[in-house]
């Protein structure tokens, strides 16, 4: 199904776009943000949607840098919209297929993916953010001790991703099968997040690491 493109995107796009990046070319991350903040932890969120947890993370930590990924102009356009006034957070809107092109080696302290697409058939397994091809790509941009911090509501994309991850030889540092009622405290919820905990599903997340 092809999906009609929304006529507010471009006026948003115009409004906010000293808050995207340019994704033609290498970042360069320090001159993205204000001087001053050229030193900060960078983390960013693939697959961000509306923006909610990257604009809430970039509020209640002014000191770490955020860049948000995503592919559809019209989800991210509304994302953008959240983030005026934050001086900490920024745009890529595109395919995070190109991810390692766009960060220098060594260069990002976290990764967050949220309620990634789970691409339910096996043919489609390659789109799925957690598998081997994309891991590699974080693995090139992760500073040593890196985290990846994946949550889903989705019990097969989530042992999917448990098991790509071991088999990556990563450390996975905390598991948990219920989030909400076994480690509720400090989480940030997503759009995604909150539709689907209100309807009773359990939230899965983990943390891993590379050993490098
Ligand atoms: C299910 S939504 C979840 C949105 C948000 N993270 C949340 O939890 O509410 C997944 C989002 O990831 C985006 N996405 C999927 N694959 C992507 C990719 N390869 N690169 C960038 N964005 C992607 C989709 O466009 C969609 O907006």
């Amino acid at each position: 199904m092809r999906l009609r493109k929304k006529k507010s995107t471009p006026g948003r796009l115009e409004m906010m776009k000293d808050y995207f990046v340019d994704t033609n070319q290498l970042l360069d991350v320090n001159g993205l943000f204000p001087n001053n903040q050229n030193d900060y932890l960078l983390h960013i969120e693939i697959g961000a949607g509306k923006g909610k947890f990257i604009t809430a993370c970039a509020a209640q930590n002014p000191d770490i840098n955020y860049i948000a990924f995503e592919k559809n102009a019209d989800i991210i356009s509304m994302a953008a919209i959240k983030a005026a006034g934050l001086p900490n957070v920024r745009f890529a809107n595109t395919d995070a297929e190109v991810i390692h092109t766009l960060f220098k080696e060594n260069s990002v302290d976290r990764i967050y993916l949220n309620f990634s697409d789970p691409w339910k058939k096996s043919k489609q397994k390659k789109r799925r953010l957690t598998h081997r091809n994309f891991l590699e790509k974080y693995q090139t941009i992760l500073k040593p001790g890196g985290e990846i911090h994946f949550k889903t509501d989705n019990r097969p994309l989530f042992e999917f991703s448990l098991l790509e991850m071991a088999e990556f030889n990563m450390t996975l540092s905390e598991v948990y099968f219920d989030l909400h009622n076994q480690n509720p405290q400090n989480n940030i919820m997503t759009e995604y997040e909150e539709k689907f905990s209100a309807l009773g599903a359990p939230i899965h997340k983990v943390i891993a690491k590379f050993k490098k």
